[in-house]
């Protein structure tokens, strides 16, 4: 694992989002597409205004590019406002040409009894689509990335996940109250991100200060699903002062 420390956050994002613009034309002069791995909560949310920005202001065209989120809860309405569905649309694929065929988001709203075939297809999909040529992540209090929970395995691939709590907790007020926190999410797996040709991981703030660290310095282990990031041979931690503020 690379890491770069940034005065803030909008420094970091900026770069992160100079990088993916730059794989997006890269690809089109190969007339290739160019396949996304993207994540929610606050901490891309950056990354995505500045995409956003240059697709308006410099003409950025995401026509060639395919997307795949990490995560949904489960169960969740696609138009429910705490929806990953509704986030990505919101900071995101509203403001962006890109095709809606090409939009891939973990659905919540499969029947339980059909939903380890539908992750089995999801998992698929990405292979089919040529693999992750870039993986956005952000990282959870539990050591989580995606929603793979402390426990997860290395090879795991695209399922249903029970929440660890302290992720409840920290996604309590979003929903006004735990108790309306979902319990499970379905989750791309280790495995599957692994699997990506390169991958930035964004933490910002004091908040993440311990986790980045465990992470970084700590020994690989399920305990921390994010240490297995430390095999991959092309991922760098993009963090502010805060988020390395425990770093040796
Ligand atoms: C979201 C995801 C999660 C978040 C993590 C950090 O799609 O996969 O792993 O990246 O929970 O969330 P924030 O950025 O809100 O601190």
């Amino acid at each position: 694992i690379h890491n770069v420390i940034f005065q803030d956050s909008k420094e970091g994002s900026k770069i992160v989002a100079e990088e993916i613009a730059h794989l997006i034309k890269e690809k089109q002069n190969k007339r290739q597409s160019c396949v996304l791995g993207l994540a929610t909560g606050s901490s891309p949310i950056k990354v995505y205004e500045e995409l956003v920005r240059m697709h308006r202001e410099e003409g950025l065209s995401f026509g060639n590019v395919v997307t795949f989120n990490l995560d949904e809860y489960y169960p969740m309405e696609r138009n429910n406002v705490q929806s990953y569905h509704y986030f990505m649309h919101q900071h995101l694929f509203d403001h962006i040409d890109i095709a809606p065929e090409n939009i891939n988001i973990p659905d919540g709203t499969v029947p339980r009894e059909e939903l380890q075939e539908y992750c089995k297809r999801y998992e698929q999909a990405i292979q089919d689509a040529g693999g992750l040529d870039f993986q956005l992540l952000g990282i959870g209090r539990s050591g989580h990335i995606g929603f793979n929970e402390p426990g997860s395995h290395f090879n795991s691939v695209t399922r249903d996940i029970t929440l660890d709590h302290i992720t409840r907790v920290d996604a309590a007020p979003a929903f006004k109250g735990l108790e309306n926190v979902p319990r499970k999410a379905v989750t791309m797996g280790i495995g599957t991100i692994s699997k990506a040709k390169r991958i930035v991981l964004l933490a910002w703030g004091q908040n993440k200060s311990e986790i980045v660290r465990d992470t970084i310095e700590g020994e690989i282990s399920a305990h921390v699903p994010a240490t297995y990031l430390q095999e991959h041979a092309n991922t760098t931690f993009v963090l502010d002062k805060e988020a390395a503020s425990h770093l040796t």
